[in-house]
């Protein structure tokens, strides 16, 4: 569980990102944060990853008052998450499979599991060609795709992803959120930043909607019908964030659900099973 009570966050530069922030997400949740630019999405994922801490009021993850946590308590705390930064944070000088296998080399996950792991995850997101490649000989698309890989080695408990559609396009969008849909199912928390509305209305789900630091709704498809629309109240509150066009995501849903029935018939349930693997252990 996670729990923002009045929590504000005002940075050194006198920046007032976050407002009085009361919130609770339940351990299994999916919830997207949607929210006009500057309206303090990323921080408030820095402050539930313990990356940031706030000016004033308590955030407790899975039990853990993160304002009374110690600084080498912090890795500890990090192994239970799945983090996917906006500015990916690659290390430039690994390889694209020595990225993914840094972060479970790091828990001490021992190599026979990586060399299985990295390659599985690496799959899952279209990336085995690039294994061998250093992040900056790769598409903005494919870095983003790297930091995703990395977030799903672990088998998080919990995954925080900001906008980790931003870069690739509609039909790659759509089949990483349907692939951390997928990881939710499967029992894990998962939080993620966008701005694409035609998502946020294909996937039924909890809508957080900040603006200028507060937030100003909380809910599910009612909310989200208000976030999507273009003639909703929400956009008098929330005018940048209300930006046509839509693109229209039900074709890649039909397109999936028939791919993923082929795929029921021909694939070994091994693959799915791996998903849930908890990672660090063999
Ligand atoms: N390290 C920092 N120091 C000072 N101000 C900051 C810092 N990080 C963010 N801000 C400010 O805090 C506010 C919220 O920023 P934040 O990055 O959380 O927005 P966001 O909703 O993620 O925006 P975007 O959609 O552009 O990523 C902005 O006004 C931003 O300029
Ligand atoms: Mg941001």
């Amino acid at each position: 569980m996670i729990q923002f009570s009045n929590v504000s966050k005002k940075y050194d530069n006198g920046t007032h990102a976050l407002k009085d922030i009361n919130l609770t997400i339940d351990k299994g949740e999916f919830v997207f944060v949607v929210g006009s630019s500057g309206a303090g999405k990323s921080t408030f994922l820095k402050l539930m990853m313990r990356e940031e801490v706030p000016s004033s009021g308590s955030i407790i993850v899975e039990d853990k008052d993160l304002t009374k946590m110690k600084k080498r308590e912090i890795p500890k705390f990090r192994r239970k998450l799945g983090i996917v930064f906006q500015d990916f944070r690659l290390i430039p000088n690994m390889t694209v499979f020595d990225n993914v296998a840094f972060a479970m080399r790091v828990i001490g996950t021992k190599e026979k599991k990586i060399r299985r792991r990295v390659p599985y995850v690496l799959s899952l997101m279209g990336l085995n060609e690039k294994a061998r490649n250093y992040p900056q000989e790769l598409s903005g698309g494919e870095q983003q795709r790297v930091a995703l890989a990395r977030a799903l080695a672990n088998n998080a408990e919990i995954i925080i992803a900001d906008e980790p559609t931003g870069n690739v396009d509609p039909q790659m969008s759509y089949e990483i959120v349907d692939l951390l849909m997928r990881l939710n199912e499967a029992g894990t928390t998962v939080i993620m930043v966008t701005h694409e509305h035609s998502l946020v209305r294909c996937f039924d789900k909890r809508v957080i909607i900040l603006d200028k630091g507060t937030v100003v709704a909380d809910g599910g498809s009612l909310i989200r019908e208000a976030a999507t629309s273009h003639i909703n109240p929400i956009s008098e509150i929330s005018n940048e964030y209300v930006v046509p066009p839509e693109e229209d995501y039900s074709a890649y849903a039909a397109q999936n659900a028939a791919a993923s029935q082929t795929a029921e018939n021909s694939e070994p349930v091994e693959t799915s099973e791996e998903f849930i693997v908890p990672g660090g252990e063999d």
